[in-house]
């Protein structure tokens, strides 16, 4: 079967974009590997893999939508089907993502809509949660927000800190996004009132696993 092409969008370490690549049995092929920072170890990674790679920083633009622009133009040019953002720290605007309407997928270290936005491992700490958590999600125009396409919980255990805890959410996330990925691509779903329905829920508990 022919695998969609996606591009990868980080602005941080690339764990994530490390386990997606990893991921085997994949009905995708990472294309490409956009970013915004020219530090970003993530870009690193990518151009070690061999990974043809699109560095635009948003600074070298007269606006958001100008950045958008060239953004999209380098996917459509790869003929890139699907963005996944893996730690992209910029906010897509409308003319992002109507480029690809209900095709950009975020990940957050956080259950949504509890701690949106930077820091949330470290927020979820310091009010002391019991649990936390990962969230897939599709994009809208908000921050962290859009349909809910699946979650797990992680608890805080005894004595942890914000590094232990990241820990454990990087081995949850490098689990669990490449799955629910793979579940988007493969389970038909819509997307009603801000809500995702899947058209197969089961499929989707056999890609990704139960939450418990
Ligand atoms: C991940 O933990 C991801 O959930 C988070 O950035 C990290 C990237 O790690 N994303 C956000 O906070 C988005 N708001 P990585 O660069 O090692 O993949």
């Amino acid at each position: 079967m022919k695998k969609v092409a996606v591009a990868v969008l980080a602005s941080g370490e690339g764990s994530n974009y490390r386990a997606l690549q990893a991921y085997e049995g994949a009905p995708y092929e990472i294309a490409l590997l956009g970013t915004d920072d020219p530090r970003a170890p993530a870009l690193s990674k990518a151009r070690e893999d061999g990974l043809p790679t699109a560095l635009l920083p948003p600074e070298g633009f007269p606006s958001r939508e100008a950045w958008e622009k060239a953004m999209v133009e380098v996917l459509e040019e790869s003929r890139v089907e699907w963005v996944v953002l893996a730690g992209f720290m910029r906010i897509l605007g409308p003319f992002f993502l109507r480029a690809f309407p209900w095709r950009v997928v975020n990940l957050h270290p956080s259950l949504l809509p509890s701690f949106r936005g930077r820091e949330a491992i470290a927020r979820a700490l310091q009010r002391g949660v019991s649990w936390t958590g990962i969230t897939v999600h599709l994009v809208d125009e908000g921050v962290d927000q859009g349909p809910v396409v699946i979650q797990r919980p992680v608890p805080r255990l005894p004595g942890d800190d914000e590094e232990s805890l990241t820990r454990r959410i990087k081995e949850a996330e490098h689990h669990l996004y490449p799955r629910a990925l793979h579940a988007l691509l493969e389970v038909p779903f819509r997307v009603e009132e801000g809500r995702l329905l899947w058209a197969d829920e089961r499929k989707v508990r056999l890609l990704c696993g139960e939450p418990f």
